[in-house]
């Protein structure tokens, strides 16, 4: 344990050097300024984010560097080691997003290209102290804001957190690029009993909302709130709240589905429910669902819904789902 420590502070010191060279750059980086404030972001906001800039020096990072063929920096994902033995910095001409863990140590980055090109994103490598599929973006910055509003919003992208600060909504984290995993979903409950995933409004947006709400099911209580804002078509939170305001995001926000109304709806869009075979494939389908839930109130409301929208009486439905009695969590 006292090794892991001291391994993570060792990675963070290193990513937190590169910061400060990221951070400086990015004062005098014109193109990378006027992109963001093309975005509608302020100095402040990019600051609060500590976000940076990597420039296109092969071996930026060797300026803070002076042991620039450190294995650290390979192990830490600043440098990329090539098989013909050359260094080279990972990160070039981005806009840099620092990540954080829960606690404040810098443990990764994500970074933009400006403009056009591919990949869109670049994350820091998976490390001994990065996991992409267990950290928010956003959920040390976010703390203090999420406390007083009560709330957390998930969102799926860096700009969309750092957007929704300058708006006013303080209180979002990001998913890192990846499926919400059931990780994410006790890191958010120990932040807030109440969760609000607004992804963004394509096909992509979708699925990861019913991944999200998969990830949920183990983890639901009765004394939770999870919701689902579906943005409106080709709209994300960043896009979204630019176009309707600050007001606008609120009411979408207060108007977003309960997690038992997006299941249910869901699962009854799925399948012709006019037809016998129709709603038989919906309890088959429902099954896995329910027995992933903790026994509790809500799952007995879910049932009973369920019951109704497949024309089967509660005892009917109980017997198919045969759920385990185990106690919510
Ligand atoms: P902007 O275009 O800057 O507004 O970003 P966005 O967050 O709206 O992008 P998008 O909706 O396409 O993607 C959401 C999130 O998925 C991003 O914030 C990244 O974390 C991740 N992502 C998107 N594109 C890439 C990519 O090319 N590579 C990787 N690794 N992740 C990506
Ligand atoms: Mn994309
Ligand atoms: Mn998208
Ligand atoms: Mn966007
Ligand atoms: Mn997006």
């Amino acid at each position: 344990r006292a090794k892991r420590e001291a391994e993570i502070s060792r990675h963070s010191q290193a990513l937190e050097t590169a910061n400060t060279l990221y951070r400086q750059q990015l004062r005098t980086a014109t193109a990378a300024v006027s992109y963001l404030k093309g975005r509608g972001l302020s100095g402040e906001v990019a600051a609060r984010f500590g976000m940076g800039w990597a420039s296109g020096d092969r071996q930026g990072l060797s300026q803070v560097f002076p042991t620039y063929d450190d294995p650290l920096l390979v192990e830490a994902g600043l440098v990329i080691l090539s098989e013909d033995g050359r260094r080279y910095d990972r990160f070039r001409e981005r806009i840099m997003f620092p990540i954080r863990n829960g606690r404040g140590h810098l443990i990764g980055f994500g970074g933009r290209i400006v403009g056009k090109g591919e990949p869109k994103y670049l994350n820091s490598p998976e490390t001994p102290i990065f996991s992409k599929g267990t950290e928010l973006y956003g959920l040390w910055e976010a703390k203090q804001a999420i406390r007083s509003a009560g709330q957390v919003v998930v969102v799926e992208g860096y700009m969309d957190v750092v957007a929704l600060a300058q708006m006013g909504v303080e209180h979002a984290v990001a998913t890192l690029g990846t499926a919400t995993t059931p990780v994410h979903i006790q890191k958010l409950l120990r932040a807030s009993d109440n969760v609000v995933f607004a992804f963004d409004g394509d096909k992509a947006g979708r699925k990861a909302a019913w991944r999200a709400l998969e990830a949920c099911l183990p983890l639901l209580r009765d004394d939770v709130s999870l919701r689902f804002l579906f943005l409106p078509d080709d709209h994300d939170p960043d896009s979204f709240i630019r176009e309707f305001g600050l007001e606008g995001f609120r009411a979408a926000l207060r108007d977003a589905t309960a997690l038992s109304q997006f299941m249910l709806g869901e699962l009854a869009e799925r399948h012709r429910m006019d037809e016998a075979e129709g709603r038989a494939r919906c309890v088959h389908d429902a099954k896995p669902l329910l027995q992933a839930m903790p026994a509790g109130a809500i799952r007995l409301q879910i049932q009973r819904e369920l019951a109704t929208l497949t024309r089967l009486t509660p005892e009917e439905l109980g017997q198919l789902l045969q759920l385990q009695d185990v106690p919510s969590g």
